[in-house]
C-alpha cells in the first residue's frame, strides 16, 4: 500500500497493524509472501533502498501488515544501522494500532544478542510479541526442538510469561495457517483505542 521513510507518514492508523521484522536474511520477504500467497508482494532480493523504508501491506482490507526495516543489517554502514533502529524505535514507541509484533528468528541458530537485546526492548515498552522461527525444513525435528529449549531457557532468564511462537516454513508453507489463525483471533478481540 505504502512505502513510509518516518512514522508519521505511515497510513492512517484505524486498523489492527501486526508488523514483522528480524535480522537480515532472518526469511522476511518469504514469509511475508507465504501469509499472503503472493511471491512477489515482497522482494527476496535485499534492494537497499526498501530496507530503509515501512512498508504497509493492506490485508482483505481487514488489517495491515508492516514490514519494519530490518535491525544489524549486515551490509549497512554503522550509521545507517542506527537510524533504522531509531526508526523502529520511534514506531513501537509511538504506533497506537500495532497489536502485535511478529519477530523473525533463524531456527538454526543459538540466541543472539540483537535478537535478545530486541526483545528486551520490546518488553520495556510494552510491545506485545510472537517469536517466529524461519527455516524450519532445514533442520531436523531433534534439532529444532533442541534449539526452541535453547532459546526459550535463555529467555527465561529475565521473562516470567514466555511469548507465543510458530514454527515455519516459507518453502514447506509450514505455520501458515497457525499464525493467520493467529492474527484472525487477536483481530476478533482487539479494540484499537
Ligand atoms: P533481506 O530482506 O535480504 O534481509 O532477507 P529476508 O529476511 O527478507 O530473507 P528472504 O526471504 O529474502 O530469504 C533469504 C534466503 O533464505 C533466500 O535465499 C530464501 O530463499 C531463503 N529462505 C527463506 N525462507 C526459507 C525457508 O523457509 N526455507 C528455506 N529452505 N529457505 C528459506
Ligand atoms: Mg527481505
Amino acid at each position: 500500500m505504502k512505502s513510509s521513510p518516518e512514522v508519521g507518514q505511515c497510513p492512517s492508523s484505524g486498523l489492527p497493524e501486526y508488523a514483522f521484522t528480524g535480522r537480515s536474511n532472518v526469511g522476511k520477504s518469504s514469509l511475508i509472501n507465504m501469509l499472503a500467497g503472493n511471491r512477489k508482494l515482497a522482494k527476496t532480493s535485499s534492494t537497499p533502498g526498501k530496507t530503509r523504508l515501512i512498508n504497509h501491506f493492506l490485508i482483505n482490507t481487514e488489517w495491515y501488515l508492516a514490514d519494519l526495516p530490518g535491525y544489524g543489517y549486515a551490509r549497512a554502514s554503522q550509521k545507517m544501522r542506527r537510524d533504522l533502529g531509531r526508526l523502529v524505535g520511534r514506531y513501537i514507541k509511538t504506533r497506537k494500532n500495532l497489536v502485535s509484533l511478529f519477530l523473525l528468528i533463524d531456527s538454526r541458530h543459538k540466541p543472539l544478542a540483537a535478537d535478545i537485546s530486541f526483545i528486551h526492548f520490546l518488553g520495556e515498552n510494552r510491545v506485545p510479541f510472537v517469536l517466529v522461527f524461519t527455516k524450519c525444513d532445514k533442520l531436523s525435528a531433534n534439532l529444532l526442538e533442541r534449539n526452541l529449549d535453547i532459546y526459550f531457557n535463555r529467555l527465561r532468564k529475565t521473562w516470567e510469561k514466555l511469548p507465543p511462537h510458530f514454527c515455519t516454513s516459507a518453502k514447506n508453507q509450514t505455520g501458515r495457517d497457525e499464525i493467520l489463525d493467529f492474527i484472525d483471533k487477536t483481530n476478533a478481540e482487539v479494540k484499537l483505542p
